[in-house]
């Protein structure tokens, strides 16, 4: 049973806009994200298009840009994008504090948990996020769902749990594949193996998390609800919502 309360929606901003794409609802949330940036702050930054999108929008204020005493990564497709602004990526352990880390998420609740690792980057999303005081979670408006499950959860596993964690998620009601790519298992950042579980429903993500974190074998579980957003800006057709939790 969650004790959690449920959010406020703080305000609309941005003028009302009709039709727009989803990588261009992505792109307006990505620079909205900007106005949270403060000149010599260390930010955390996530991984995915939406965060893509924030990553360019910052190239683009090169003040600001230039003024960051670092960025924390939570990816190698980030500390790329962020190396090649000229952005100084910090290792995490030398890194006590964020101010903010600001993601993407899979899909996020009405509480602000949510589900991450479409991007296969979700282990080192939630080192990142730990370490931040403030979540900002910018996400397109098909991301804010009611209850968690409808996106197959990723969990990054060690590989030689692969086949008894399959059988831990049928056993839940989950039906669990190993991510694929060029027909191989896609191999993370960090060497491991994902499975994405399809057919849950997560109504205690909480509890969830707990549970599958403890199951042999597991490394990360994509239930983001000790590190939940504190704060989601939700790109709209009428405009960027703030949604504080
Ligand atoms: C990567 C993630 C991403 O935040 C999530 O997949 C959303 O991605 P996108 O912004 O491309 O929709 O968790 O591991």
């Amino acid at each position: 049973m969650s004790t959690q309360t449920p959010n406020s929606t703080k305000a609309t901003s941005s003028p009302k806009s009709t039709s727009l794409s989803q990588d261009e609802l992505k792109a307006l949330v990505g620079a909205q994200a900007l106005k949270y940036v403060k000149p010599g702050d260390i930010i955390g930054v996530g991984t995915g298009s939406t965060v893509n999108h924030f990553i360019k929008a910052l190239g683009a204020d090169q003040a600001l840009c230039k003024s960051l005493k670092g960025a924390v990564s939570s990816s190698q497709a980030t500390t790329a994008l962020l190396n090649n602004l000229g952005v100084p990526v910090l290792e995490t352990s030398s890194v006590d504090s964020l101010s903010i880390y600001i993601d993407g998420a899979d899909e996020i609740d009405h509480f602000g948990c949510m589900i991450k690792g479409g991007g296969a980057a979700l282990t080192r999303e939630k080192i990142v996020a730990s370490l931040a005081k403030t979540f900002i979670c910018i996400a397109d408006e098909s991301k804010l769902v009611q209850t968690l499950g409808q996106f197959p959860l990723p969990v990054e596993i060690i590989p030689m749990a692969a086949s008894q964690l399959i059988r831990s998620f049928s056993a839940i009601g989950g039906s669990a594949k190993l991510r694929l790519n060029n027909n191989q298992p896609l191999v993370t950042d960090n060497g491991q193996f994902i499975l994405d579980v399809h057919g849950l429903q997560i109504k205690d993500p909480k509890a969830f998390e707990s549970m599958v974190s403890q199951w042999a074998g597991v490394v990360t579980v994509g239930v983001f609800a000790f590190q939940k957003a504190s704060l989601c800006l939700l790109a709209t057709t009428e405009g960027v919502k703030t949604i504080e939790f």
